[in-house]
């Protein structure tokens, strides 16, 4: 195999998009309620520099009978409540409330790590993007 194409199927399977590549490994998290908000490196590593990028996690969660599941315009924010989050160096577990059969409520659990990722500086889940600024808030 020419070493072009090996460079090239490499660097494929680095890529962005790769699942199981959280945000966490790259981004230094500061605020967080339906908005996660974080300092993310880029892709530009001569300016090695951090970015702060905001995020609406409603993209990304769904409310599904009472559960977090991952899903594309979830909107899980709209039927679920009192959410908090604990966060280590390898998981983002937000813990919410969430409403389900009308009047019934559960709490429920899930690794935000899993579907968000940092492409480039932006905080985003399947092809949402956040927004990024130079200078962030802290
Ligand atoms: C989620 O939060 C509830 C209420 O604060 C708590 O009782 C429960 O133990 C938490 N679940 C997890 C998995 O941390
Ligand atoms: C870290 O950030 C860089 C720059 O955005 C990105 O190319 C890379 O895939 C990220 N790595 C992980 C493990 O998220
Ligand atoms: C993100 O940027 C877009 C375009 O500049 C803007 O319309 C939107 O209000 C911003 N969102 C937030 C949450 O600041």
């Amino acid at each position: 195999m020419k070493p072009s194409i090996a460079a090239a199927l490499g660097a494929l399977a680095v890529g962005p998009y790769v699942h199981g590549q959280g945000f966490l490994a790259n981004c230094t998290w500061q605020t967080a309620n339906s908005y996660l908000g974080a300092y993310c490196n880029n892709d530009n590593w001569e300016v090695y520099s951090y970015d702060w990028t905001w995020f609406d996690t409603s993209n990304c969660l769904m409310n599904s009978g009472g559960q977090l599941t991952p899903s594309n315009n979830g909107d899980y924010w709209r039927t679920c409540k009192g959410c908090s989050i604990r966060a280590t160096n390898i998981e983002f577990v937000i813990n919410c409330t969430c409403l389900f059969s009308g009047t019934r409520l559960a709490t429920s659990t899930y690794d935000l790590n899993k579907v968000i990722w940092n492409h480039d500086g932006y905080l985003g889940c399947f092809s949402h993007f956040g927004n990024r600024s130079e200078r962030g808030p802290f």
